[in-house]
């Protein structure tokens, strides 16, 4: 396979279940391997781990939202791991792709999850509030300005901490990606919109570059970024 540039973020580059005329029947297997993908590579247990598990209580309800939950299992993951520890949390799925919101409220009911076709910003207008706000593989989707947009969102909705995870471009993450993914998801999208988001993600210092004061970048293994924000009085 021939290695792309990836000296410069490639936001031009179009994901195929992006496209509202790609297949349905990829995109719900595509779904489906999000799961698998995101508990291989996304790090949301040592995030859950490390930053939410703590703040929880079991008497006391705590609320997370989750900004362009997609097919819904990051916050299936974060809801079930909650429930399994006897913690109160409510976790909102929110996404307007009506492809992602069909399949998320598809799957098994867990206690305290829901999820809502919505945008981070039409929650701004509810004057929604929560206690957590996290986002997985949501930045590299964006424009700068949009990207700008959504922190701005973030900070309204939130009580304590925000935490945005997402790739970081590299010509390792690529490699290994496409070497890692090469015999599965044949009947997915997941190898080909993989590649092409592995492109148009961040590096570190791209990403402290455009976000405001206050947001810190962490990276993580392999090849992720963590953008984070507590608010003030929490
Ligand atoms: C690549 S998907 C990530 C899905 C899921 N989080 C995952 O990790 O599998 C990015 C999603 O973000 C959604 N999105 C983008 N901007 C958003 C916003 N401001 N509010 C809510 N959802 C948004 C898109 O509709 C898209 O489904």
């Amino acid at each position: 396979m021939a290695l792309p540039s990836l000296r410069v973020r490639a936001y031009g580059a179009v994901e195929i279940m992006d496209s509202p005329h790609c297949d349905p029947a990829r995109l719900t297997r595509t779904y489906q391997d999000f799961r698998v993908v995101n508990a291989l590579v996304s790090g949301w247990w040592g995030i859950y781990r490390r930053s939410i598990r703590p703040e929880l209580s079991t008497t006391t309800e705590t609320t997370l939202l989750d900004v362009g939950s997609g097919g819904g299992d990051v916050s299936r993951a974060l809801a079930r791991w909650a429930v399994r520890d006897g913690l109160r949390l409510t976790v909102t799925g929110i996404d307007p792709d009506a492809r992602a919101h069909v399949f998320a409220t598809s799957q098994p009911k867990i206690a305290g999850l829901s999820f809502r076709r919505a945008l981070s910003s039409d929650l701004v207008v509810e004057g929604a509030r929560f206690d957590f706000v996290v986002s997985n593989h949501v930045l590299h989707h964006l424009s700068v300005a949009e990207l700008k947009g959504l922190l701005v969102d973030s900070e309204h909705l939130v009580r304590r901490r925000v935490l945005h995870a997402d790739l970081e471009r590299s010509n390792y993450a690529y490699l290994g990606f496409a070497a890692a993914t090469k015999p599965f998801f044949r009947h997915s999208y997941i190898r080909p919109d993989g590649l092409t988001s592995i492109r148009r993600s961040y590096t570190a210092t791209e990403l402290r570059a455009v976000v405001p004061a206050g947001w810190t970048v962490s990276r993580g293994l392999p090849s992720r970024l963590v953008l984070s924000w507590a608010a003030p009085d929490a």
